[in-house]
C-alpha cells in the first residue's frame, strides 16, 4: 500500500490547518484515527453503547462479547499463547506502570537490571525509577547513535545475567527469564527490544 493511499484513510488530512496541509508528527502522544475507526466508534456509541463486564442486560452482554472478541483478535494478530495475556490499557504510561508495579514488584530483586534507552519518554523511565528507589534495582541506558537511533548492538551489549527487563522507545517490553538471558549471549537473534 502506498503512503498516499494510507493517508486517504485519515479524514483529518482533508482539513486545512491555518491554510496549510497538515503534517502531523505527534503520533506517539495522540495518534490520528482512520475513518474505519471513527465510524466504528460512532456506531458503538450510537447503537451499542453499554458497559463491559459489569452488567447482565442485553447491551452489556453484547458489549462484553465485542470486547472479549477483540482480545482474541489481538491475541491471534500478535501470536500470543493465551488471550488472557492481552491486557488493554488506555495508553503507554498506564501499561508501563502496570508492568512495573506487577511483574516488576514481584520478580525484580536488589541488583537486578532493567534496560531502557537514552531516547525514552518519561512514561518508560519514571516507573523504573521508582523501582530503583524502592528495590535498589539498576537502570542501564542503551545509547543512541548520531542518527538518533538505538542500534540493537547497543542494547545487546548491556545485557548481563542480572538483566530482567528490556524496554525500548518503540514501547515493546520483554521480561527475560534467567535461561533466556543465558541464551541471549549465544543467540543474538532471540533478543527483542
Ligand atoms: C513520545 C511519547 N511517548 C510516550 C507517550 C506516552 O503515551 P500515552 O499517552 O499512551 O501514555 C507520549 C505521550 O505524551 C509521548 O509523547
Amino acid at each position: 500500500m502506498k503512503i498516499d493511499q494510507i493517508k486517504k484513510e485519515f479524514p483529518i488530512f482533508d482539513e486545512k490547518i491555518q491554510n496549510n496541509d497538515l503534517v502531523y508528527l505527534d503520533s506517539a502522544n495522540s495518534s490520528q484515527k482512520p475513518k474505519v475507526v471513527i465510524d466504528r466508534i460512532n456506531e458503538f456509541y450510537t447503537k451499542q453503547f453499554s458497559n463491559v463486564g459489569r452488567s447482565v442486560h442485553y447491551l452489556a452482554v453484547a458489549a462484553t462479547n465485542l470486547y472479549e472478541n477483540t482480545r482474541t483478535s489481538v491475541q491471534k494478530y500478535i501470536n500470543a499463547k493465551d488471550k488472557n495475556e492481552i491486557v488493554f490499557t488506555k495508553g503507554a504510561t498506564e501499561a508501563l506502570n502496570l508492568v512495573a508495579n506487577t511483574l516488576g514488584q514481584k520478580y525484580l530483586e536488589e541488583g537486578d537490571e532493567v534496560i531502557i534507552t537514552e531516547l525514552e519518554h518519561h512514561s518508560n523511565y519514571v516507573p523504573w525509577h521508582f523501582l530503583r528507589k524502592s528495590k535498589n534495582i539498576k537502570i542501564n541506558f542503551a545509547e543512541i547513535n548520531e542518527f538518533g537511533e538505538v542500534p540493537i548492538e547497543n542494547i545487546e551489549k548491556l545485557i548481563t545475567a542480572k538483566t530482567k527487563i528490556v524496554g525500548g522507545y518503540i514501547k515493546i517490553l520483554r521480561l527475560f527469564a534467567k535461561e533466556q538471558i543465558a541464551n541471549a549471549s549465544s543467540d543474538k537473534k532471540s533478543i527483542e527490544a
